[in-house]
């Protein structure tokens, strides 16, 4: 009995000695990782999104997928952002004559290929060695707007170059040191981007529980973020957020605007008031947005606040829309409820992942066919022909089951 007491205290002390290396060994890596992301360089066949998310996830570490994957809490904000789109119905016009739709549009006077941008994300190195550089190739390949997050891990230089004169926009977190934010916004100025992307719904990170769980730390640094100036490798999402601002209001619009001659675009707009207080403020563009779910959980899905706010916008300023687009039904949904044109974030980082810029090209090729085919079945010749397309609430015209 006394030899089964010792043997049984020896496993456990083994165990806890094991368990005890491999959690510092964990940590270690996190903070000095060589952190090794796909590689991959092809055309990628797409069936569906929720597809690419599956295939993605095979090929992104852990961590790092929960990280691009995941949202805040509960994640319902999340699902509501691409549940809310089965809310909408599109009430088909057949007898229209449309041919071959065109899906050429253009935002703040820039044409692009079809009415989709590239939505600002962090980190893109976790996906793909060519990181925001990859990223930026495919999006003008495609003929569309790569909007860089202040969160790159490419540096702006590296981003510029791989564009290759497409136009770019920079997504800007303000930070707390004023000589930084107008450092970097000459900087994105004289790499020629050309608008300000002023995200304004992150005063703090949202609290990600998954990110949380896997003590998730960038394994990369990120190279355009104050003041630590990308001494970032090993933080956490909420240790980078720090350095960030986290007090916006109207007068925070005026002030960005009174030192870049940019067109500012506010991001992360959720409520008609707050579009109406950024437009006074001097907001060349409103982009809708509650970032993916990735912020304040338990709030309403982006579509849902979507028509309310295109009402009050009344077409004086642009208007971006982003969260949950996942097909080219949500695409037409979205503009037929006030966008001007959508954006998409985490689509992009899986395509990304499995082909490299070429794989970003054909996430552009298969939203472009399969918008193209929704547009042409619901009997819409344009992007403008969308925007008085026949939407309406689930059940409106057809009696509900209860
Ligand atoms: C991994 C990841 C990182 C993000 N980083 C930023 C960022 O640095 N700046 C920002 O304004 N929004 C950021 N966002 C939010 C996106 O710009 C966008 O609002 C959101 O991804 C849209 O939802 P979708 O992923 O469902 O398309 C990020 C989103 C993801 C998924």
């Amino acid at each position: 009995m006394k030899r089964i007491f010792i043997y049984v205290l020896f496993v456990c002390l083994v165990a806890s000695a094991i368990g005890y290396i491999l959690y510092r060994y964990k940590k270690y890596n996190a903070e000095n990782w060589s952190y090794k992301a796909s590689d991959n360089l092809q055309e990628i066949n797409i069936i569906s999104i929720q597809d690419l998310e599956r295939q993605a996830q095979e090929i992104i570490e852990a961590g790092a997928f929960d990280y691009i994957a995941g949202g805040a809490e509960t994640e319902t904000t999340l699902r509501r952002n691409i549940s809310a789109f089965d809310d909408i119905d599109i009430y088909p016009r057949v007898l229209q004559g449309v041919d071959s739709p065109d899906l050429q549009t253009s935002v703040l006077g820039i044409d692009i290929s079809l009415p989709v941008i590239v939505a600002p994300a962090a980190a893109h190195g976790l996906a793909h060695e060519s990181a925001e550089a990859g990223t930026a190739r495919g999006a003008a390949e495609s003929g569309t707007i790569m909007t860089i997050s202040n969160y790159a891990s490419s540096t702006l230089e590296e981003i510029a170059q791989a564009g290759d004169g497409a136009p770019q926009w920079f997504q800007l977190y303000l930070s707390k040191d004023d000589a930084f934010n107008r450092k970097i916004v000459r900087e994105a100025e004289a790499l020629g981007m050309r608008a300000i992307v002023l995200t304004v719904d992150a005063p703090v990170g949202g609290n990600r529980w998954r990110d949380a769980k896997n003590d998730f730390r960038f394994p990369l640094a990120l190279p355009n973020v104050a003041p630590a100036g990308g001494q970032t490798k090993g933080q956490g999402i909420g240790a980078i957020f720090s350095s960030a601002q986290n007090d916006f209001s109207m007068n925070t619009v005026r002030y960005v605007k009174s030192w870049t001659r940019l067109p500012v675009i506010v991001k992360g707009i959720q409520h008609p008031d707050d579009a109406e207080e950024a437009i006074n403020a001097g907001a060349d563009a409103i982009w809708v947005s509650n970032h993916g779910g990735r912020q304040l959980d338990g709030g309403p899905a982006s579509i849902e606040v979507l028509s309310e706010i295109a009402i009050r916008v009344n077409k004086r300023v642009p208007i971006i829309f982003d969260s949950g687009i996942r097909s080219g039904q949500h695409i037409f949904k979205a503009i037929a409820s006030g966008a001007d044109v959508v954006a998409i974030g985490r689509p992009v980082i899986y395509a990304l992942a499995l082909g490299g810029w070429q794989g970003v090209v054909s996430l552009f090729d298969y939203l472009k066919a399969d918008l193209s085919r929704v547009m042409w079945l619901a009997g819409t010749q344009t992007v403008e022909d969308i925007k008085n397309a026949d939407i309406r609430p689930k059940c409106m015209m057809v009696r509900c089951v209860e």
